[in-house]
Protein backbone atom coordinates (compact mmCIF):
# COMPACT_ATOMS: atom_id res chain seq x y z
CA UNK A 1 0.00 0.00 0.00
CA UNK A 2 1.28 3.25 -0.95
CA UNK A 3 2.12 5.36 2.64
CA UNK A 4 -0.40 7.50 3.15
CA UNK A 5 -3.21 5.78 1.31
CA UNK A 6 -6.18 4.93 2.91
CA UNK A 7 -9.08 2.42 2.26
CA UNK A 8 -12.17 3.78 2.92
CA UNK A 9 -15.39 2.82 3.29
CA UNK A 10 -18.32 5.53 2.87
CA UNK A 11 -21.68 4.75 3.78
CA UNK A 12 -24.17 6.19 2.08
CA UNK A 13 -24.17 7.44 -1.30
CA UNK A 14 -26.29 10.84 -0.75
CA UNK A 15 -24.44 14.38 -1.15
CA UNK A 16 -22.06 13.99 1.81
CA UNK A 17 -21.13 10.64 1.11
CA UNK A 18 -20.64 11.48 -3.16
CA UNK A 19 -18.76 14.68 -2.24
CA UNK A 20 -16.34 12.79 0.60
CA UNK A 21 -15.55 10.19 -1.97
CA UNK A 22 -14.88 12.37 -4.55
CA UNK A 23 -12.38 14.11 -3.09
CA UNK A 24 -10.74 11.11 -1.05
CA UNK A 25 -10.54 9.52 -4.90
CA UNK A 26 -8.85 11.91 -6.25
CA UNK A 27 -5.98 12.49 -3.25
CA UNK A 28 -5.20 8.90 -3.91
CA UNK A 29 -7.36 6.93 -1.68
CA UNK A 30 -8.86 3.86 -2.18
CA UNK A 31 -12.45 4.47 -1.89
CA UNK A 32 -15.75 1.87 -1.64
CA UNK A 33 -18.96 3.15 -1.02
CA UNK A 34 -21.44 1.12 1.08
CA UNK A 35 -24.91 1.75 -0.89
CA UNK A 36 -28.19 0.18 0.06
CA UNK A 37 -28.73 0.07 -4.02
CA UNK A 38 -25.37 -0.55 -5.03
CA UNK A 39 -27.05 -1.38 -8.69
CA UNK A 40 -28.73 2.23 -9.24
CA UNK A 41 -26.24 4.22 -6.58
CA UNK A 42 -24.19 7.17 -8.08
CA UNK A 43 -21.23 7.50 -7.41
CA UNK A 44 -17.62 9.44 -8.29
CA UNK A 45 -15.82 8.09 -10.95
CA UNK A 46 -12.70 5.84 -9.01
CA UNK A 47 -14.97 4.98 -6.31
CA UNK A 48 -16.22 1.39 -6.34
CA UNK A 49 -20.03 0.82 -5.08
CA UNK A 50 -20.85 -2.19 -3.14
CA UNK A 51 -23.49 -3.39 -0.53
CA UNK A 52 -22.38 -1.81 2.79
CA UNK A 53 -21.16 -4.41 5.05
CA UNK A 54 -18.75 -5.28 1.50
CA UNK A 55 -17.40 -2.24 1.84
CA UNK A 56 -16.35 -2.28 5.29
CA UNK A 57 -15.02 -5.70 4.87
CA UNK A 58 -11.76 -4.43 3.66
CA UNK A 59 -11.84 -0.71 4.57
CA UNK A 60 -9.70 0.85 7.39
CA UNK A 61 -11.42 3.94 8.36
CA UNK A 62 -15.29 4.20 7.93
CA UNK A 63 -17.27 7.44 7.18
CA UNK A 64 -21.24 7.47 8.19
CA UNK A 65 -23.40 9.80 5.86
CA UNK A 66 -26.89 8.68 6.02
CA UNK A 67 -29.71 9.76 8.00
CA UNK A 68 -28.76 10.08 11.67
CA UNK A 69 -32.11 8.34 12.22
CA UNK A 70 -31.13 5.06 10.68
CA UNK A 71 -27.22 4.77 12.80
CA UNK A 72 -28.78 2.97 15.75
CA UNK A 73 -30.33 0.49 13.06
CA UNK A 74 -27.11 0.38 10.59
CA UNK A 75 -24.10 0.28 13.31
CA UNK A 76 -25.87 -2.23 15.20
CA UNK A 77 -26.23 -4.53 11.74
CA UNK A 78 -22.38 -3.51 11.54
CA UNK A 79 -21.47 -4.48 14.80
CA UNK A 80 -18.99 -7.76 13.87
CA UNK A 81 -17.68 -5.71 10.20
CA UNK A 82 -16.50 -2.77 12.08
CA UNK A 83 -13.70 -4.33 14.77
CA UNK A 84 -10.73 -2.31 14.19
CA UNK A 85 -11.60 0.19 12.20
CA UNK A 86 -12.04 4.30 12.87
CA UNK A 87 -15.29 5.31 12.19
CA UNK A 88 -16.16 8.97 11.58
CA UNK A 89 -19.57 9.92 12.07
CA UNK A 90 -21.14 12.92 9.45
CA UNK A 91 -24.94 12.18 10.72
CA UNK A 92 -26.58 14.40 12.07
CA UNK A 93 -30.18 13.02 13.65
CA UNK A 94 -32.46 16.22 12.69
CA UNK A 95 -35.23 14.28 15.09
CA UNK A 96 -35.03 16.92 17.49
CA UNK A 97 -33.60 14.46 20.30
CA UNK A 98 -30.16 16.04 22.14
CA UNK A 99 -27.98 13.72 20.58
CA UNK A 100 -27.24 14.99 17.02
CA UNK A 101 -24.12 12.05 16.66
CA UNK A 102 -24.73 8.41 16.07
CA UNK A 103 -21.77 7.23 17.88
CA UNK A 104 -23.67 6.04 20.64
CA UNK A 105 -24.62 3.67 19.28
CA UNK A 106 -20.71 2.31 18.13
CA UNK A 107 -19.96 -1.07 19.23
CA UNK A 108 -17.55 -1.15 22.20
CA UNK A 109 -13.98 -0.76 21.44
CA UNK A 110 -14.59 0.95 18.36
CA UNK A 111 -13.08 4.27 17.79
CA UNK A 112 -15.47 6.99 16.57
CA UNK A 113 -14.55 9.91 15.71
CA UNK A 114 -17.14 13.62 15.07
CA UNK A 115 -16.36 15.33 11.90
CA UNK A 116 -17.99 16.40 8.94
CA UNK A 117 -21.58 16.88 10.52
CA UNK A 118 -20.61 20.89 10.70
CA UNK A 119 -20.96 22.58 7.43
CA UNK A 120 -23.01 21.69 4.28
CA UNK A 121 -21.94 19.42 1.58
CA UNK A 122 -21.48 22.81 -0.87
CA UNK A 123 -18.34 23.35 1.62
CA UNK A 124 -17.15 19.85 1.47
CA UNK A 125 -17.30 20.29 -2.08
CA UNK A 126 -15.28 23.52 -2.41
CA UNK A 127 -13.76 24.31 1.52
CA UNK A 128 -12.58 27.86 0.14
CA UNK A 129 -14.57 30.64 1.03
CA UNK A 130 -13.50 34.64 -0.20
CA UNK A 131 -10.33 33.17 -0.50
CA UNK A 132 -9.61 31.80 3.11
CA UNK A 133 -9.66 27.67 3.80
CA UNK A 134 -12.43 27.24 6.34
CA UNK A 135 -11.40 24.82 9.21
CA UNK A 136 -13.40 21.69 9.91
CA UNK A 137 -13.89 20.48 13.35
CA UNK A 138 -13.49 17.18 14.73
CA UNK A 139 -13.46 15.19 17.76
CA UNK A 140 -12.14 11.73 18.92
CA UNK A 141 -9.55 10.23 21.01
CA UNK A 142 -5.74 11.07 20.75
CA UNK A 143 -3.85 8.81 19.20
CA UNK A 144 -2.77 7.43 15.79
CA UNK A 145 -6.49 7.47 14.96
CA UNK A 146 -6.19 11.62 15.29
CA UNK A 147 -3.35 11.70 12.63
CA UNK A 148 -5.61 9.77 10.21
CA UNK A 149 -8.54 11.66 10.64
CA UNK A 150 -6.61 15.24 10.17
CA UNK A 151 -5.10 13.83 7.01
CA UNK A 152 -8.38 12.72 5.53
CA UNK A 153 -10.04 16.38 6.58
CA UNK A 154 -6.81 18.14 4.73
CA UNK A 155 -7.34 15.75 1.50
CA UNK A 156 -11.34 17.62 1.30
CA UNK A 157 -9.34 20.64 1.65
CA UNK A 158 -10.09 22.02 4.99
CA UNK A 159 -7.56 23.06 8.01
CA UNK A 160 -8.10 20.05 10.80
CA UNK A 161 -8.79 21.55 13.63
CA UNK A 162 -9.02 18.90 17.00
CA UNK A 163 -11.64 20.22 19.36
CA UNK A 164 -10.41 17.31 21.88
CA UNK A 165 -11.42 13.89 22.81
CA UNK A 166 -13.76 14.55 25.88
CA UNK A 167 -17.36 14.21 26.13
CA UNK A 168 -17.79 18.23 26.17
CA UNK A 169 -15.07 18.64 22.65
CA UNK A 170 -17.65 15.84 20.93
CA UNK A 171 -20.66 18.09 22.18
CA UNK A 172 -18.84 21.41 20.85
CA UNK A 173 -18.63 19.82 17.62
CA UNK A 174 -22.02 18.82 17.34
CA UNK A 175 -22.75 22.61 18.31
CA UNK A 176 -21.25 23.72 15.66
CA UNK A 177 -23.78 22.75 12.97
CA UNK A 178 -26.53 24.12 15.35
CA UNK A 179 -24.33 27.50 14.76
CA UNK A 180 -24.45 26.28 11.13
CA UNK A 181 -28.34 26.04 11.14
CA UNK A 182 -28.88 29.25 12.85
CA UNK A 183 -26.67 31.71 10.22
CA UNK A 184 -26.88 29.26 7.39
CA UNK A 185 -30.99 29.41 7.64
CA UNK A 186 -32.06 30.98 10.50
CA UNK A 187 -30.74 34.41 9.72
CA UNK A 188 -31.09 33.44 5.50
CA UNK A 189 -27.17 33.66 4.96
CA UNK A 190 -27.32 30.55 3.13
CA UNK A 191 -25.31 26.81 2.51
CA UNK A 192 -22.30 28.35 1.91
CA UNK A 193 -21.20 29.02 4.81
CA UNK A 194 -17.84 27.99 7.43
CA UNK A 195 -15.75 28.54 9.88
CA UNK A 196 -12.48 29.36 10.65
CA UNK A 197 -10.72 29.97 13.97
CA UNK A 198 -7.93 32.74 14.67
CA UNK A 199 -5.10 32.18 16.80
CA UNK A 200 -1.58 32.55 17.11
CA UNK A 201 -0.74 29.65 18.40
CA UNK A 202 0.88 27.71 15.18
CA UNK A 203 -0.29 24.13 17.10
CA UNK A 204 -4.13 24.52 15.72
N1 LIG B 1 -26.49 17.69 3.42
C1 LIG B 1 -25.55 18.32 4.10
O1 LIG B 1 -25.12 19.42 3.71
C2 LIG B 1 -24.97 17.72 5.35
C3 LIG B 1 -23.85 18.30 5.95
C4 LIG B 1 -23.29 17.70 7.09
C5 LIG B 1 -23.85 16.54 7.60
N2 LIG B 1 -24.96 16.02 7.00
C6 LIG B 1 -25.52 14.78 7.55
O2 LIG B 1 -24.92 13.74 6.78
C7 LIG B 1 -25.87 12.68 6.55
C8 LIG B 1 -26.07 12.50 5.06
O3 LIG B 1 -26.57 13.70 4.50
P1 LIG B 1 -26.84 13.80 2.93
O4 LIG B 1 -27.18 15.20 2.65
O5 LIG B 1 -25.73 13.15 2.19
O6 LIG B 1 -28.16 12.93 2.80
P2 LIG B 1 -28.78 12.26 1.52
O7 LIG B 1 -28.32 13.01 0.30
O8 LIG B 1 -30.21 12.09 1.79
O9 LIG B 1 -28.04 10.83 1.48
C9 LIG B 1 -28.13 9.91 2.53
C10 LIG B 1 -27.83 8.53 1.97
O10 LIG B 1 -27.96 7.60 3.04
C11 LIG B 1 -28.46 6.37 2.55
N3 LIG B 1 -29.67 6.04 3.30
C12 LIG B 1 -30.91 6.61 3.22
N4 LIG B 1 -31.76 6.06 4.09
C13 LIG B 1 -31.06 5.12 4.76
C14 LIG B 1 -31.38 4.21 5.80
N5 LIG B 1 -32.60 4.14 6.33
N6 LIG B 1 -30.41 3.36 6.24
C15 LIG B 1 -29.15 3.41 5.72
N7 LIG B 1 -28.78 4.27 4.73
C16 LIG B 1 -29.72 5.11 4.27
C17 LIG B 1 -28.78 6.58 1.08
O11 LIG B 1 -27.68 6.07 0.33
P3 LIG B 1 -27.77 4.63 -0.38
O12 LIG B 1 -29.05 4.64 -1.15
O13 LIG B 1 -26.57 4.61 -1.21
O14 LIG B 1 -27.76 3.62 0.71
C18 LIG B 1 -28.83 8.08 0.92
O15 LIG B 1 -28.43 8.50 -0.35
C19 LIG B 1 -27.14 13.11 7.31
O16 LIG B 1 -27.14 12.53 8.59
C20 LIG B 1 -27.01 14.62 7.40
O17 LIG B 1 -27.71 15.14 8.52
C21 LIG B 1 -25.51 16.57 5.89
Amino acid sequence: MIPGMEKIAVIGSGNVGRTLAAAWVKAGHEVAIGSQHPETATVPAGAAVTEPLAALEEARVVVYAIPGAAMADTLTAHTVALEGQIVIDATNNMSGGPEMSGLRHLPDGVIGFRAFNSVAWENMADPVIGGEVADMFFAGPDGAGRETVAGLIADVGFRPVYAGGSPAAFAAVDSVAGLFFALAFGRGLGRRLAFRVLTENENI
